[in-house]
């Protein structure tokens, strides 16, 4: 069985969407640790209900949360297959991420690489499509690197938003078809599809 550790930041509905297909048989994995660095994020205290270990994680000498270091040391005993950044909105040091190397993957709201960088999360992104004009959108799982979503993409789906009015109906859209992904793309690393050939990242 997969072993998970889930970084959020916010109110944690693709974490729920991970828990409930891992409850519904759907997800071959376990949820092990839910970390976060908002000690008050709602997707902290679904893990607590759920009795999933949850920790505080920061870069900066917080008292009440643990540095990215200790956090790698808790992650390695626990044995975690795989890191899914869900909602995370710090950026993870670079030696946490060379230490992990092809063993964290993000979820991005738009179909990368375009809509991606520094400052592009949450409804920023939705806004700069839909200032687009574009007329699809979408999810994009990746591995994550040094650089802000610029790592390998693995898996993405789309959503017509053609006939949108608003960022929040687009934001709405890209949410539901995230839910669906992102349990996907796990279950691919739980039966050992992922692979890397040519370095174009392959499900096979
Ligand atoms: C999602 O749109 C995800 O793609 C992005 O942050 C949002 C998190 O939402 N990285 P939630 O906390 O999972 O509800």
């Amino acid at each position: 069985m997969l072993k998970l550790a889930v970084f959020v930041s916010g109110r944690g509905s693709n974490l729920k969407s991970i828990v409930d297909s891992i409850e519904t048989g759907k997800l071959n994995a376990i949820v092990l640790a839910v970390i976060s660095n908002k000690s008050d994020a709602p997707a902290l205290s679904f893990a607590k209900d759920k009795s999933i270990l949850t920790f505080v994680v920061s870069s900066n000498n917080n008292q009440e949360a643990i540095s990215f270091f200790d956090l790698s040391q808790k992650l390695i005993e626990l044995e975690i297959d795989l890191i899914v950044l869900a909602g995370f909105l710090k950026k993870i040091p670079d030696d946490f991420v060379e230490l992990f190397e092809n063993r964290i993957i993000n979820i991005h709201p738009a179909l990368l690489p375009s809509f991606g960088g520094k400052g592009m999360y949450g409804l920023n992104v939705h806004k700069a499509v839909f200032d687009s004009s574009a007329k699809l959108s979408g999810a994009t799982v990746h591995f994550v690197n040094q650089n802000y979503d610029e790592g390998k993409i693995i898996a993405q789906k789309c959503v017509d938003i053609s006939d949108v009015k608003t960022p929040e109906e687009i934001a709405d859209r890209v949410l539901n078809i995230e839910h669906l992904l992102l349990p996907e793309v796990i279950q691919f690393f739980a039966e050992g599809k992922v692979k890397i050939i040519n370095q174009r990242v392959v499900i096979e």
